[in-house]
C-alpha cells in the first residue's frame, strides 16, 4: 500500500515547479508589508480567499499580481530558500526550478536582481542535500520581441541556468512563435523544454510542433499526447520527458489525468510527477504523488517507476543518473 510517508520519502527529482508558484500566503503578506506594496489583502484568510480559479487564464489572473511583492534580491532568495526547505522535506534530491524573468522585469525589477537572489538560494541548498538549478521561461503571451530581449539580457548569465522553458497563457500562443529563441538557446548549449498545458485549444498541434520542429527534450504537462499514438511512440523511443502535475491538472482541467499518466507509463514514456505551483494548487511534490496514488490506486512499483523517470528525464549527467537509478 502506498502511504503518504512512502510518497514523501521516496527520492525524487523536481522538474516542474515555478518558483513564483511557491509564494505562500504568509511570505506574500510579510513581503508586502516590508516593501510597502498594496495587495488588497491583510490576513492569510483574505489571501486564501483570493485563490479562486478553474482554468489556466483565471489562474494566471490571480498568479501574476501576487508577484508584485517581490522587489529585492533578498526577496527572491527568501522565496527560493523557503521552497528548497519544503523540497528537502519531500526528499527532493535534484530540482530544476522555473523562473519567469519577464514577470519581474516588466515591473522594473532588474534581471540581475532576480537571478542573483535565486542563484544564491540554489548554492545554499547544497547544505540541504539538494542539487538545485534554474530554468528560465519565456512568457508566451508576451511578444517575440520581448522574448528576444529577455534572452539577450540572459545570455551573459548563461552558465547560471541550465535551460529555457515556455509558460503562461497558451491560447493563441503556439510554440513556433518562439522558434528563433529556442534555436538561439540551443546554439548556446542550453537545454529546452516547454509547456503544453492540459486540454488547451490545439494542445496536440502544440505538442507536435515541440517534438517535430523545435526538438524539445521535455514537455511540461503534455499528457494530451495520448491522442496521437505515433507521437507517443516517438516520445518513448526518444526518451522525451513529460512532467505531469496532478493537483494543478485538477484545478485547470478538473481531472488529475491519472488515466493518461498510467497509459504513458505503460508505453514506456519517461513521465514523472511534479508540483507546478504548490502554493496555489494545494500541495508540494509528495502531495502530488500521494493524491495520484490514492485516486488511481497506484502500486508501489508504479510510484517508484514515476520517481525513477524524474531522474532519467532530468538534466543531470549520466554518472549522476546511475547513482539514482
Ligand atoms: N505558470 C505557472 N504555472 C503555469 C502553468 N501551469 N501553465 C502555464 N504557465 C504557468
Ligand atoms: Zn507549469
Amino acid at each position: 500500500e502506498v502511504t503518504r510517508e512512502f510518497t514523501r520519502n521516496l527520492p525524487k527529482a523536481e522538474l516542474h515547479v515555478h518558483i513564483e508558484g511557491t509564494l505562500e500566503p504568509e511570505l506574500k503578506l510579510k513581503l508586502a508589508k516590508k516593501n510597502n506594496i498594496e495587495i488588497g489583502q491583510k490576513t492569510i484568510a483574505e489571501v486564501e480567499e483570493s485563490l479562486k480559479y478553474d482554468d489556466l487564464a483565471s489562474f494566471l489572473a490571480v498568479y501574476y499580481p501576487a508577484m508584485n511583492v517581490l522587489i529585492e534580491e533578498d526577496d527572491f532568495y527568501e522565496l527560493a530558500m523557503a521552497y528548497l526547505k519544503k523540497a528537502a522535506q519531500n526528499n527532493v534530491r535534484h530540482a530544476e526550478i522555473f523562473f519567469d524573468p519577464q514577470a519581474h522585469t516588466s515591473r522594473g525589477i532588474a534581471f540581475s536582481t532576480v537571478i542573483t537572489g535565486l542563484l544564491r538560494a540554489t548554492v545554499d541548498a547544497r547544505a540541504l542535500n539538494i542539487d538545485a538549478c534554474l530554468i528560465m521561461c519565456f512568457l508566451r503571451d508576451l511578444s517575440r520581441e520581448s522574448a528576444r530581449q529577455t534572452l539577450l539580457e540572459a545570455l551573459p548569465y548563461k552558465d547560471k541556468f541550465v535551460g529555457v522553458g515556455l509558460d503562461s497563457d497558451e491560447h493563441n500562443n503556439p510554440p513556433l512563435k518562439f522558434f528563433n529563441q529556442f534555436c538561439t538557446a540551443q546554439e548556446h548549449g542550453l537545454h529546452v523544454t516547454a509547456h503544453a498545458d492540459v486540454d488547451q485549444v490545439n494542445s496536440l498541434a502544440h505538442i507536435r510542433e515541440l517534438l517535430e520542429v523545435i526538438g524539445v527534450e521535455r514537455i511540461d504537462h503534455g499528457t494530451n499526447i495520448v491522442e496521437d499514438p505515433d507521437l507517443v511512440d516517438f516520445a518513448a523511443k526518444n526518451k522525451i520527458g513529460l512532467t505531469s502535475c496532478p493537483l494543478s491538472n485538477d484545478f485547470i482541467a478538473a481531472d488529475m489525468k491519472g488515466k493518461e499518466v498510467l497509459e504513458l507509463l505503460e508505453k514506456g514514456v519517461k513521465i514523472s510527477i511534479h508540483s507546478d505551483d504548490p502554493a496555489y494548487f494545494g500541495g508540494y511534490i509528495g502531495d502530488n504523488y500521494y493524491a495520484l496514488a490514492q485516486k488511481y490506486d497506484l502500486t508501489k512499483e508504479q510510484v517508484v517507476a514515476l520517481a525513477k523517470n524524474s531522474f532519467e528525464a532530468s538534466w543531470i549527467s549520466q554518472k549522476q543518473k546511475a547513482f539514482y537509478l
